[in-house]
This record gives structure tokens, C-alpha cells and sequence, in this order.
């Protein structure tokens, strides 16, 4: 990976020096990151023996079923959904040829009755296996699924087989999924205590489905143990995540709250979705460490090359000074499309003639960097050799720790989500889970329209 930052104008962007300024604050972070040892440092080296688990039971089963489908949400879905679109082809449900008899992948994440109910009706329900993922066992809407998937399934297998068609991924010690799990004999998969769910793509959540699609898990972990390598150093400039870090967090200081991801390659859109949640449940915090209300956090956005630059570029060029760019870029996508050299009568069709798709999007990324940085817009590069296991883990591991270490320098917790629980505790109180009766009442009081 390489990644550059420039001042681009006399008023927007950093010099080497104030970068380097905030050494000793990347320092102390570094030193605190090393002794908390967030969960998610331990995935690349502490997993052999559930990824042997893990492939054993994929090859097992893989002949049984032709669909795996995620019953998941937030950090229980996004990274298959990311790693998914990464690293198998654009049309893999719908290609025998590219899917080498493994299973086709369906995330339907979300409680949308209509997609729900098409999903459930266009499956067959006797070739389907379903990864129920929630780390606190609870979250309604993943349940919700269940219930509706395991009715599905029993009308169409019989009840006697329906511990055949689910598995669970979930926390060993907590949570009602356990409980449901021991009781229809499922096969589980467990979430490390200390790994919070958009931190856990590298545990089973989000490895059991890649296994199920032939993707190899030991490189991804490989690729992320090597950019954990990578990033060993306290000093930013000899640290990966951690200049990309600084970048962000000086981008936020100096007025830019808006963060913009923008791969140029569509194996990496989704890539930008698991780092939108990553980034903003990370970082928008009310309160910092010692309690005091800041309302801090970046906000993520997600934007695609070389399609956005016909819905979003302009404003990115022209608008407020309110933005970052973090473009994705890739440099051997694997495959070569030659533009037909045609009409060469009419001039402004003939001039593509000749070049490549790759040349083409390439050329169009760098020309979006230049408009960007020549109005004095703050962007930066991240390049990938190509987009494989390996360079996934390597990205996967370096934004995680980059969220740690601006988490650190905007001294507040990370790891936690108390926005996230209160909008979960509501909805339980309405529906009416016990123990959350005083959330009926407020809402139930709440202002009427
Ligand atoms: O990052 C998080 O903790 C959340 O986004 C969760 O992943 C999400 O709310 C789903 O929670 P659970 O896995 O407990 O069902």
C-alpha cells in the first residue's frame, strides 16, 4: 500500500511538518492501543484451529446446499457482504461456472417485509442453509428473521430436520441465540467476548460464510497478520494506519467533518459500506474518556469511481470545504477490456477506440484526484496491488486500526455504541421485551405529531 497527502492550496491541506507535530499524541495512543489490546488484534494469529473447524464444516456440507444465506445486521452482516463482493465475481449467484459448486450468499439485512418475503419465496427452502449472526443474541431484527426462516424451513423439511438448515454464530456466554442454539442442537460458531460486532469480519461472522463461497480464509488472516506487521512502528510515518489516521483526524480538526470513501473498482463499493459503519459507530461519541459532552465523530460517506463522479464529483469539487476523499484504487484488476476501434469517421467516439476499460478508469480516477486537489480539496490515495484475500486482510486490518488510533486521539471509547442500544432498547420496550418497561413509557410519552 502506498498513500500520499499534498497541500494542494494555501489555506487547505498539511505540510509535512504538522503532520509530524502530532507525534507525541500518535505515541501516547499507540502506547495506550498496545496495552488495551483490542479484540480485534488477536484475529490474525489466535484462530488456526476454528478456521480448521470452519473449512472441515464448509466442506462437509457444501454438497447439501446451494444457497447460504446471513440471517445478520450492522457488524453481523456488512463484511460478508463486503467480502463478498470483493473477492467472488459481480454475477456469482447467478454463474455455475464461477461459483466451483459452492453455495450462492444472501444477506438480507434488514426487516423489510417485501424483500423478506421474495427471498423466502425464491429459495428453495430444502438446499438452504442459514448463518443466524448476533453477538448479543438478542437484536429483533435478526430474530425476527429466524423465526420467520425456521417456520419456512420446518413447513417445507419437516421439524425433525430443521437443525440441518441453521447455524449459529453468536456469543458463547451471553444473549438468547446461545440458549436457542443448545436447544435445537445447531451447529455454533462463536464471537470473542472482547470483539465487538463491526470489528468481527475476521472471526466467524464473517468467515463461515466466505468459507461456504470458496474464498480462503487463511489468506485473509495471513493479509491481515501482515499488515499488523506492517504497522507495528509508534511513528506515523513508518505506520500505515496510522498516517491515515492522522490524515482523517487533522481533516476533522481543520473543518472537514465529511468523510468520503471512493473505490475505483466495483469488487471494492462494498468495502466502503463495512468502513461506513466502522468509522461512524466508532468514532460519534457524545462523551469522551473522563464523561465530558463532546459530540465528536466523522461523518462516512460511500461513494463509487467511476459512477459518482456523475452524481457526486461535483459537489466534491465545487462545494463547501467540508470534505476528505479517500480514494481506493487498484492496480491490476485481473482482466483487460480493449475499446473496439470503430466509426473512426466521427472523432469524438473514435478516440476511445484502441484503449482499455483499465485505462480508462484509471485515467478517470487520476483526473478526479487532479480536478480535486487543483480547487484545493483534501484527498488521499489508497493503492492496492490487485484485490485478492490477502490485500482484503491487509485493508480489513489497517482501517480497524486506524479507527482505534483516532479513537485514541479523540480520547473517547471506540468499542462501544450506546446510540446504537437506546434505538434497540425502545424498539424492545414496544414490542414488549421484558425489562424495558420504562422504554414503553417514554416512548409511548414521546411528542405526538
Ligand atoms: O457494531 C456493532 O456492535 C453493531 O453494529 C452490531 O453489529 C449490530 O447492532 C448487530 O448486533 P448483534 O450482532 O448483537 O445482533
Amino acid at each position: 500500500n502506498n498513500m500520499f497527502a499534498e497541500r494542494v492550496g494555501p489555506e487547505h491541506g498539511f505540510t509535512r511538518e504538522e503532520i509530524t507535530a502530532l507525534s507525541d499524541k500518535v505515541e501516547e495512543a499507540h502506547n495506550n492501543i498496545k496495552q488495551a489490546k483490542p479484540g480485534f488484534m488477536d484475529l490474525p494469529y489466535e484462530q488456526t484451529e476454528i478456521v480448521r473447524e470452519i473449512k472441515e464444516f464448509a466442506a462437509k456440507k457444501q454438497g447439501e446446499f446451494d444457497n447460504f444465506v446471513v440471517l445478520g445486521i450492522g457488524g453481523s452482516a456488512l463484511g460478508n457482504i463486503a467480502l463478498q463482493t470483493a473477492l467472488n465475481d459481480p454475477y456469482y449467484n447467478y454463474r455455475n461456472d464461477k461459483r466451483g459448486g459452492c453455495c450462492r450468499l444472501f444477506v438480507p439485512d434488514n426487516v423489510d417485509p417485501v424483500r423478506f418475503k421474495s427471498l423466502l419465496e425464491t429459495l428453495d427452502l430444502k438446499k438452504t442453509v442459514f448463518n443466524v449472526i448476533s453477538k448479543s443474541g438478542g437484536t429483533a431484527e435478526t430474530m425476527s428473521q429466524y423465526l420467520i426462516a425456521r417456520k419456512a424451513v420446518a413447513e417445507v423439511v419437516g421439524e425433525d430436520k430443521v437443525e440441518k438448515h441453521f447455524i449459529a454464530t453468536t456469543s458463547a456466554n451471553s444473549g438468547y441465540l446461545i440458549e436457542i442454539s443448545k436447544r435445537e442442537d445447531f451447529k455454533t460458531f462463536y464471537i470473542p467476548d472482547n470483539v465487538g460486532g463491526r470489528f468481527s469480519v475476521l472471526t466467524p461472522v464473517g468467515l463461515v460464510s466466505a468459507a461456504f463461497c470458496g474464498i480462503d480464509i487463511e489468506e485473509l488472516l495471513a493479509g491481515a497478520a501482515y499488515m499488523d506487521k506492517l504497522c507495528q512502528s509508534s511513528d506515523l510515518w513508518q505506520n500505515p494506519a496510522y498516517l491515515n489516521g492522522v490524515l482523517q483526524y487533522m481533516s476533522y480538526k481543520e473543518g472537514k467533518p465529511l468523510s468520503v470513501m471512493m473505490p475505483y473498482a466495483h469488487a471494492l463499493k462494498d468495502m466502503a459500506d463495512w468502513y461506513r459503519q466502522l468509522w461512524a459507530e466508532s468514532l460519534g461519541k457524545e462523551v469522551d474518556r473522563e464523561g465530558n459532552v463532546i459530540n465528536v465523530g466523522p461523518t462516512p460517506i460511500k461513494a463509487l469511481g467511476a459512477t459518482d463522479q456523475h452524481s457526486q464529483v461535483q459537489l466534491y469539487t465545487e462545494g463547501p470545504f467540508d470534505k476528505v476523499i479517500t480514494f481506493l484504487e487498484v492496480e491490476d484488476y485481473g482482466v483487460e477490456i480493449e475499446i473496439p476501434a470503430v466509426y473512426q469517421d466521427i472523432q469524438g467516439v473514435s478516440y476511445l477506440g484502441g484503449h482499455t476499460l483499465n485505462e480508462l478508469i484509471r485515467t478517470e480516477k487520476n483526473a478526479t484526484e487532479l480536478a480535486l486537489s487543483k480547487r484545493g480539496r483534501l484527498n488521499s490515495t489508497i493503492i492496492l496491488p490487485e484485490v485478492n484475500e490477502f490485500t482484503m486482510g491487509q485493508l480489513i486490518y489497517m482501517l480497524e486500526l486506524q479507527t482505534a488510533l483516532v479513537g485514541e486521539l479523540f480520547n473517547i471509547n471506540a468499542f462501544n455504541q450506546p446510540g446504537v442500544e437506546l434505538g434497540k432498547h425502545y424498539t424492545y420496550g414496544v414490542l414488549g421485551r421484558e425489562g424495558y418497561d420504562d422504554k414503553k413509557q417514554e416512548y409511548d410519552e414521546r411528542p405526538k405529531k
